[in-house]
């Protein structure tokens, strides 16, 4: 969850260090620091807080330095401060670490018996230690961190710097992202492409159990046995993306403003909307033996997931496969029953989710077929699974995912049609209406932008609540799970989500004048059944509020307020008009409470730790 970033060149590398970091901060942002080597000396940074604390520090850094590494902190083991923050260092040695060691426990104690004195409560910190003690044995650094590198289990991507070999860096990869750049008399290395996009498109794409040197006129890389390694160098051409708000206050509302250009963009790629056909090839479908398959697995967290529980309604409806989905971190644990008739659908925005990338590999192993639904190119998961479809919504900085949710949500669309295609149950009918909905969606998107005020007034009603209750029905069941999971992570007000039909097994006693209940209802599916919960709800003065469409003057008799959606042929689209209103909600409610959108706390935009 942390982001690790580093250069070895021949030019000052501060700032870059600095602003790589920027564009990792995402990872996490509770503390950071820089190490960087001049004149054979190593000199450290540190600072609690997000980078902004960080950079008046810099100036007592060499300015001349070429070689460095820099570390923004989520905390897993010790509190954020600077004692905690990254790097960690100890006579001419200096690490950076993300990841959880998760046997530093042992490791720690019998280094206290020999006499060590640890600066810090993190895990991370017992490297630098054993890597001291082995240079004293093998004087050698790489030899000696593949020996401390035989002591460490769990998850790491380590930076390493050290007086004994000045100008080298070394990288280890295990269960932790890292990337490698190559550039002009500079290499560098960073937790991903993004953070070095400003300075290369030339990457190479270590796997775990894997060693690499870097030194300004090259790369080497071993595997942990200390075989040397021909690895590929992968150019890519992904335009260096633009990592400023454009103008917006926040990230998260300028993600929100990109859905109708991000949802235009992938009809365009993967609709032939004159042919009136899904671009199958491009979906990757047909890349699968969909003959063997049976059953379908949905792996995915947070609202990765909820897009899942789209999925399922939608797989199920138009291919008419039996799909389930489930928790990645649950799922990795059940010991499902898995075999090559099952296909494993990893959703993740980020690829390097730690339970979703855990899930992959396990039903790899098991014999399944695996696909990914991606957004960032060549990221773990993509590169662990049989096939991917890229979503291509561009990178998604706020912590609160938007525009990747409705973009995985139309992609699951997508794969639907193609999925009733490829196997051959697929209604002209069906697809027509499918078709005429994805035609009318971009400008209905577009149009839900103008909601804004509206949302911004009731949010200005609503935002001292303490808690607040989301309601839906059959596809807009998971639209209430993610509203609930938007407002309380960048509001941090207590929300649920709950399926309409739940009401009364529970729910309905927290149910009274001070409770706002969000309600996402629509004629195309479940309207009368959903009516009559909130004709309880009203009943017992909840403060009701509608989002859907306004058509019917029961709904407006009930609730107190009214936020209208344009109306989609397909209750799955329809869904996914309505989360948007709900993304602003989240916003404004945060906004008016003034929290921390883009960064809220406790939480990083990647989470690849389990
Ligand atoms: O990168 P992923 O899509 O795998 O991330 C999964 C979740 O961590 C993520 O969706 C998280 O729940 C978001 N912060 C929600 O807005």
């Amino acid at each position: 969850m942390c982001g690790v970033i580093g250069f070895s060149g021949v030019t000052p590398c501060v700032t870059s260090i600095f602003n790589g970091l920027k564009r990792l901060e995402y990872r996490g942002y509770d503390s950071s620091g820089i190490a960087v080597m001049a004149d054979q000396r190593i000199s450290v940074v540190k600072s609690k807080g997000k980078l902004n604390q960080l950079e008046p520090l810099l100036a007592s850094l060499p300015a001349d330095a070429c070689v460095g590494m820099g570390h923004t902190r989520w905390a897993t083991h010790g509190a954020p401060s600077t004692e905690n923050a990254h790097p960690h260092s100890d006579e001419g040695i200096s690490i950076i670490h993300n990841g959880i060691l998760e046997n530093y426990k042992e490791l720690k104690i019998k280094l206290l018996e020999e006499g060590v004195s640890f600066l810090s409560e993190t895990d991370s910190e017992v490297v630098v230690h054993l890597l001291r003690a082995e240079l004293r044995l093998v004087h050698d650094v790489r030899k000696a961190l593949l020996n401390v590198i035989g002591k460490l289990e769990g998850a790491y991507a380590l930076g390493v710097m050290t007086q004994h070999e000045p100008g080298v860096i070394y990288v280890v990869k295990n269960a932790s992202p890292i990337v490698l750049g190559i550039g002009h008399n500079e290499n560098f290395f960073a937790s991903d492409v993004l953070a070095l996009l400003p300075h290369t498109n030339r990457f190479i794409f270590p796997e775990d159990g894997e060693l690499a040197r870097i030194v300004p006129d090259g790369v080497e890389v071993w595997d942990f046995f200390g075989k040397k390694l021909d690895k590929e160098i992968v150019s890519l051409n992904q335009e260096e993306a633009r990592a400023d708000k454009g103008g917006y206050r926040h990230y998260m509302l300028k993600e929100i403003h990109e859905q109708p250009a991000v949802l235009a963009n992938t009809i365009e790629r993967l609709v032939d909307l004159e042919a009136g056909e899904v671009r199958g090839e491009l979906t990757g479908l047909c890349k699968l033996d969909l003959a063997a398959v049976r059953k379908i697995h949905i792996v995915a967290c947070g609202t990765a997931f909820y897009a899942g529980l789209m999925g399922r309604y939608q797989i199920e409806s138009f291919a008419r496969l039996p799909v389930d989905c489930e928790l990645a971190s649950e799922f990795r644990y059940r010991n499902p029953c898995l075999d090559r008739s099952t296909l494993v659908i990893a959703v993740t925005q980020s690829g390097e989710t730690a339970d979703t990338l855990a899930c992959i590999k396990h039903a790899k192993k098991a014999g399944c077929q695996t696909f990914a639904l991606c957004n960032v190119l060549y990221s773990s998961v993509p590169r662990e699974s049989d096939v991917t479809l890229y979503m291509e919504a561009g990178p998604e900085i706020g912590v609160a995912s938007t525009k990747a949710f409705t973009s995985m949500v139309l992609n699951f669309f997508l794969m639907s049609l193609e999925l009733a295609r490829l196997r051959g149950v697929r209604s002209p009918e069906g697809m027509e209406r499918a078709l005429e909905a994805l035609r009318i969606l971009p400008n209905q998107v577009s149009s839900l932008m103008s909601l804004e005020a509206r949302i911004s007034e009731l949010a200005g009603e609503l935002f001292e609540s303490g808690h607040c209750l989301f309601l839906g029905r059959g596809h807009f069941y998971p639209v209430a799970l993610e509203g609930a999971l938007k407002l309380k992570e960048i509001s941090y007000i207590h929300a649920e989500g709950y399926a309409a039909g739940e009401l009364k097994h529970g729910p309905i006693a927290l149910i009274d004048k001070n409770m706002p209940v969000i309600a996402i209802i629509n004629t195309c599916q479940d309207f009368e059944k959903t009516l009559s919960n909130l004709e309880e709800i009203h009943a017992r003065e909840g403060q009701l509020i509608v989002v859907g469409q306004d058509k019917d003057r029961r709904l407006e008799d009930l609730c107190r307020y009214m936020i209208p959606c344009p109306v989609s042929p397909e209750p799955a689209l329809q869904a996914l008009l309505n989360v948007i209103p709900l993304q602003m909600f989240a916003y404004f409610m945060a906004l008016h409470r003034g929290t921390d959108v883009d960064q809220p706390r406790n939480l990083a935009k990647s989470v690849t730790v389990e």
